[in-house]
Parts: C-alpha cells; structure tokens; sequence
C-alpha cells in the first residue's frame, strides 16, 4: 500500500522516545535485572484488589463525576488536613486525575498562553517540558549542580521575568532524591509573593522519605498554597502505577480554570479504581508505612555497594538512588548504561537526557522499588564492576 500523503507539521517535532522505553526495551531484549523504570516489581495488597473488584461487582462501573467520586475527594481533604494542616474543599478545590501526569499536563494546558516562560528544575521529569511547548511557553531551566541537587536560589529569582506564568516543583526529587527543606519552600514563597506565578508542586513522592526527614507540601505554606496545584499520585504511594489515578489540590478559582480543561481531557477517571481508593486510603497505616518499608530496600542496597568503587549520591526520598561511576569509566553515562545492560544484564537510567544541554554527570539513576531478591542480583553484578 502506498504510504500516506498527507502533511503535517509536528508539534514536538524535538521529542524523541523517552529514555525509559529505550532503555526498557534494551533491558527485555538482553533479559537484565530490570533497576531502570520507577515501578515495583512485587505484588499490589490483595486488599486493595479485593476492593476494586467489590466495587465493579457493586455496580460502579459507568461514568463517575467528573471532578471525581465524591467519596474519594473527601477522604482526600481528610488526609491533607490531618498531615498538613490545611483544608481543602473537596467540592470545589480537590480533582481526581489520571495518575499525576494528567494532572501536571492539564494545569500547564489551562494556565500557560502563547509566549509564557515556565522555570523547570533541571534534571526534571521528563513530562513538564514538552506539556509546556504544546501550549506554546517557554521552559526555562534552572540547572542544579551535580554536587548535591540544591537549588541556588538568587539563580531562581534572576530567572523570572514578566512573561513567568509558572514554576514546576518537585520534592522528594525525581532523579536526584533530594527534598526541599522548609527553608527551601520559605525562599520559594518569599521569591514568588510579589509574582503572579501559579506552581505545580509534584508531590507524587510524598511519602517516600527517609530518616526522619519531613515532607514539606507547598500546601503547608500558606502564600504558597493560595498560588499552588499540589500533584499526587496513588499510584506510587499504592504500588498500582498501572492503574493510573492521582489528584490534585488547589484553591477554588484556580481549580474552576483546571476542570474547564480537564471536563474535556478526560471528563473523569476509572470509577471502580476511585471507589476502591476511597475505602483503601480510610486506613493511614496504608501509606504511613511506606518510607520505612522503602528506607529498608534503599539500606539494603547502599550497604551491599559498600566495597565496590561506585559513589552514593544522598538519597532523601523518592525510591532512587544515584551512583556516581566515575571511579570506573570516563564512558557518558548512556553509554556506560548501555554497556551494563548488554554486557552485565543489569538496567538502570542514564540521567544526562533530563540535564540542560545533556550535561554529563557521571551518575546512573537506579530504582530500589524492588524485591529483595531482585536487588541483591543486581548488587550481585554491581560488586562485580
Ligand atoms: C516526578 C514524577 N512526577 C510524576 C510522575 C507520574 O506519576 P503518575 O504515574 O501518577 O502519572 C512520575 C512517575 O514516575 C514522577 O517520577
């Protein structure tokens, strides 16, 4: 058949495959133990599954509401309330997503006009960049330095401008690990108080986070909270990426603008799903446990490093750990994890693709969301290098 004729002119036309599908693909062809892509590899709670087949055989299983099943968001404003201290209505200020993602590109779709900047914290997580391009900004990036991940905030402040629409948090950090400090969001909320700027702040990690740190929420602060969609995602806080589902909390007329959007998105996300995480997040040791359950996998794997010639990169939070190579090879890091993959079957992420210009940082990001078993093959092969 002859191929299409049709032209057209491509929208991201710089947007290439991500590297976590190059790399997964890589990972399946050469079967390596798989550290690369941020998702468990170990079983969803039975109860958890239990209760979305309850709901189905319940008979939820047409359109819930479109700003999400009511229940869900009120258990939601419960939870936000008790950590943080702060309420949030659930009719008019919580929507329910399609996991954080959908979030994140729905605020930047409804907020960001032709010609709009939007600072983005470099390495970042791939979605932010080229939701802010479909609609026309401008990312602007703020590089953080490989020694440490940290924000200079004189840095930050020199990058707004009058065209800042927006600024995209995100703590505990996706690659890096690292958090923000209270301090950090007080620099934050003093920097952006004369602004007009709304903030995504991707929380999706919020309860992974390690000895003794605490999780700062934008929607603790308040100036911060008034200017503020808080992103979450249920899908790492459950082990359930898969299912895709997420929320986002913020106030009321900023959340009315969001929904225009999102109404003609998605309109609304799985109903059963929602019905099930309603029942499921009732009980807070169902995400009060987490971070000494992925502190103990993040332990076991930096311990097992000890005697080899990797450097370990603080981890605060998230469940990823950097290791800094450059005692082995002077390889770029796609190059080196591309070598580990093929010749040592292990798969991890090179980090440089999330960098401004690909700057090289001689780290490798591995996910320690893994069974035991898993991570100790792969320390197995690590020790070996
Ligand atoms: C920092 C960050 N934000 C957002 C997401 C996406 O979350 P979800 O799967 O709920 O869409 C991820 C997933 O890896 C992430 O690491």
């Amino acid at each position: 058949m002859a191929s299409s004729k049709l032209t057209f002119t491509s929208k991201l036309p710089n947007a290439k495959t991500t590297i976590f599908t190059t790399v997964g693909n890589l990972a399946r062809k050469n079967n390596a133990v798989d550290l690369s892509q941020g998702f468990p590899n170990f079983e969803v709670d039975q109860k958890l599954r239990e209760l979305v087949t309850d709901a189905m055989e319940n008979g939820h299983n047409q359109y819930a509401s479109m700003q999400g099943y009511y229940g869900l968001r009120e258990v939601i404003s419960e939870k936000i309330e008790a950590i943080h201290n702060k309420l949030y209505n659930p009719e008019t200020e919580i929507t329910v997503t399609v996991g954080a993602t959908q979030a994140i590109f729905t605020a930047i779709t409804a907020f960001v006009n032709i010609g709009d900047e939007v600072i983005v914290f470099k390495p970042a997580y791939d979605c932010y960049e080229p939701a802010i391009e479909l609609n026309g900004g401008t990312p602007i990036c703020v590089q953080l330095d490989a020694n440490g991940y940290k924000v200079d905030w004189k840095v930050f402040k020199n990058k707004i401008t009058k065209k800042t629409r927006m600024v995209i948090i995100n703590t505990p950090h996706n690659p890096s690990g690292r958090i923000f400090s209270k301090d950090d969001m007080l620099r934050l909320q003093e920097i952006l108080r004369p602004t007009n700027c709304i903030i995504i702040s991707d929380e999706v990690y919020e309860h992974i986070i390690f000895d003794e740190n605490e999780h700062y929420s934008a929607s603790r602060f308040e100036d911060l909270s008034q200017r503020s969609f808080v992103c979450a995602s249920f899908g790492k806080t459950f082990h359930v990426t898969g299912w895709k589902i997420g929320y986002c909390a913020a106030p009321a007329d900023l959340m009315q603008e969001f929904r225009k959007t999102h109404q003609f998105a998605v309109f609304c996300v799985d109903h059963p799903v929602q019905r099930s995480m309603a029942a499921y997040l009732v009980n807070e040791e169902n995400y009060f446990g987490l971070p000494l359950f992925y502190q103990k996998k993040r332990d076991l794997f930096i311990e097992g490093l000890k005697d080899t010639r990797f450097k370990l990169k603080p981890s605060d939070g998230t469940y990823f750990q950097l290791l800094d190579y450059t005692d082995i090879t002077e390889e770029t890091d796609e190059d080196f994890a591309k070598r580990l993959i093929v010749d040592y079957k292990l798969a991890s992420i090179p980090i440089s693709s999330f960098n401004v210009g690909n700057r090289q940082d001689g780290v490798l990001r591995f996910c320690f969301a893994k069974k035991n078993e898993t991570l100790e093959e792969a320390l197995d092969i690590l020790r070996t290098l």
